[in-house]
């Protein structure tokens, strides 16, 4: 379908994600290929708007609206950025995607994962990436990072250890049921280390083959 490569990152607030996806966009370009590096929500200005309200709105959001609200961020940065991206032929390495509505809306705010799943497949016609990395982390230790980064929690942060042990749990769960799809790595281990690790996962990806994973 396309001739770029599709990959995400996932894993819990602290988890270094962001470190990561600098480095890996940094060693693609170095490389020779067009990187778009992008986030979930808020990779659009439409995205934007709708990640001002479901971070920062103050006061309950029902979960399902929550969910919606992803979802829609979702929608519109697929088809506007993602897939226009991977038509060029670029190398997408995206901060969250899918998974994390499973992990977060289903198994966090306890909706029907298979049904926060189905609504994200709605909204993006099914594409998933070639490749998900999970930077694996205790949520204790993920908590830490972002006390000593100082940073101000947002409306999920603020949520309990207990909620990032449901959310843990769930990508574990959703990488074991599909290990083509999914590298997890040890979020403890040394950044450059990680940063190796991601690298021999993606080169094999760099010289053909598919650029998505299948469609569902
Ligand atoms: P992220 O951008 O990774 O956080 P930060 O800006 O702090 O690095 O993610 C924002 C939050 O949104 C994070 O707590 C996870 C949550 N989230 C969901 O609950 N569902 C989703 O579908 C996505 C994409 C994110």
């Amino acid at each position: 379908m396309t001739a770029g490569l599709y990959l995400t990152v996932e894993g819990l607030d602290g988890s270094g994600k962001t470190t990561q996806i600098d480095r890996l966009a940094a060693w693609l370009t170095d490389a020779g290929r067009t990187v778009t590096a992008t986030r979930e929500p808020g990779g659009t200005e439409v995205g934007q708007l709708i990640r001002d309200i479901v971070l920062h709105h103050r006061g309950d959001i029902a979960p399902r609206a929550e969910a919606l609200l992803f979802a829609a961020d979702r929608a519109h940065h697929i088809a506007t950025k993602v897939r226009p991206a991977l038509e060029r032929g670029d190398v997408v390495v995206q901060d969250r995607y899918i998974d994390s509505s499973v992990a977060f809306q289903g198994a966090g705010r306890v909706l029907d994962p298979a049904e926060v799943r189905r609504l994200s497949e709605w909204a993006t016609g099914g594409l998933y990436p070639r490749l998900t990395i999970l930077l694996d982390l205790d949520p204790a230790a993920a908590r830490e990072r972002l006390v000593s980064a100082q940073k101000a929690y947002d409306r999920i942060e603020a949520e309990a250890l207990e909620f990032s042990e449901r959310i843990r749990a769930a990508y574990l769960a959703m990488a074991q049921a599909d290990s083509e799809r999914w590298a997890v790595l040890d979020a403890t281990e040394p950044a450059d280390r990680i940063a190796a690790r991601i690298r021999e996962r993606v080169e094999p990806l760099l010289t053909g083959g598919e650029s998505v994973g299948p469609l569902r």
